[in-house]
């Protein structure tokens, strides 16, 4: 039988797809419900045939070398999979998949839910709250900026971003988005989107949201020179991955007042968070809970484990993002 690996308990779910295919033996799940060291990872991949790795594992030529030549496919636990090297589990002839789809809706509401913080300031206003500081209701406190009628600008207008787009519809908001892709016409009709230069975007948009993957050509694609453009009044968002924003340089617009506030779900080196942002008050953090719904982890528990199955059982894996190996 084949040997799969979990790096992390995951839903029961998925778990149950894995041992009703291979039996209880077969499949072993890191015991601890943190993140795996890599000592850990390097030896439960020994002879293993599948890996389950969640989106912290860091899955290089190293592990794959160490799982050994039987591996045949590592399963990410996410649809994000920036933390697997993929050409070199191409060059071994091993498929990598993911999971999209399942968490579109969960993490755009994520998105809404941080946008609508960030414009109100629920956290900051909670935080006042409970330490006591509340005086009463006030003509000028707290004041936020308002959603509707607003200028949303969606940076990634794929599944998530058009996900983002289609909730704005009810807050009245102009979209306008900017990718290396431009949306089929019909397709900008119908999410009554525009497209603009990445420039118009950044200066136009009273909100902007980020839904683009973490690649070489998105590191830092909001740095200094970005948020200086912004408008004063204008908020950030970012639900994708955490190098797409310059950290340090943002936590000094907020703190300068170049942009009225920040919503993060995702950090450069998570899950440590830059100092200079828990310094800001105009900064909504949020640890990185974009999928984190009970159904969406239970649905991307059974489609990992699935991707395992179907592969190991000669069959072509529903969510190769390098198909050239099967
Ligand atoms: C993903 O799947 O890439 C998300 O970031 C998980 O929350």
């Amino acid at each position: 039988m084949p040997k799969v690996f979990v790096t992390r308990p995951i839903p029961r779910t998925g778990l149950q797809l894995l041992v009703d295919a291979f039996g209880k033996a077969s499949v072993t799940v890191s015991p601890h419900d943190r993140v795996i060291t890599r000592e850990e990872l390097l030896a439960g991949v020994k002879g293993v045939d599948g890996l389950l790795p969640i989106l912290t594992d860091t899955v290089d030529a190293a592990v794959m070398n160490a799982a050994g030549p039987q591996l045949k496919i590592i399963a990410n636990f996410a649809v994000g999979y920036d933390n697997i090297d993929v050409a070199a589990a191409t060059k071994r002839n091993i498929a990598v998949t993911n999971t999209p789809g399942v968490l579109t809706d969960t993490t755009a509401d994520l998105a809404w839910a941080i946008l609508m913080c960030v414009a109100r300031r629920i956290s900051e206003s909670e935080r006042c709250l409970r330490a006591g500081k509340w005086a009463g209701w006030g003509p000028q406190f707290m004041l936020g900026v308002d959603v509707h009628g607003k200028t949303l600008g969606i940076f990634g207008m794929g599944r998530i971003g058009r996900a983002v787009a289609r909730r704005a519809a009810g807050f009245g908001m102009r979209i306008i988005y900017h990718d290396s892709a431009r949306l089929e016409e019909a397709a900008e009709k119908h999410l009554n989107a525009t497209y603009v230069a990445k420039e118009t975007l950044v200066t136009e948009s009273d909100f902007i949201s980020i839904h683009v993957p973490f690649l070489p050509e998105t590191t830092h694609a909001f740095g200094a020179a970005e948020l200086k453009a912004m408008k004063k009044t204008a908020c950030l968002i970012n639900t994708s991955r955490g190098p797409i924003v310059d950290e340090a340089e943002l936590a000094s617009a907020l703190k300068a007042g170049e942009i009225f506030a920040a919503g993060l779900d995702v950090y450069e080196q998570e899950p440590k968070v830059h100092p200079a942002l828990l310094e800001c008050e105009n900064a909504v953090l949020v640890p990185h809970l974009g999928s984190a719904s009970r159904d969406t982890r239970g649905k991307m528990a059974e489609i990992a484990a699935g991707n395992i199955v179907a592969l190991l059982k000669g069959e072509t894996p529903p969510n190769c993002v390098n198909p050239e190996v099967l």
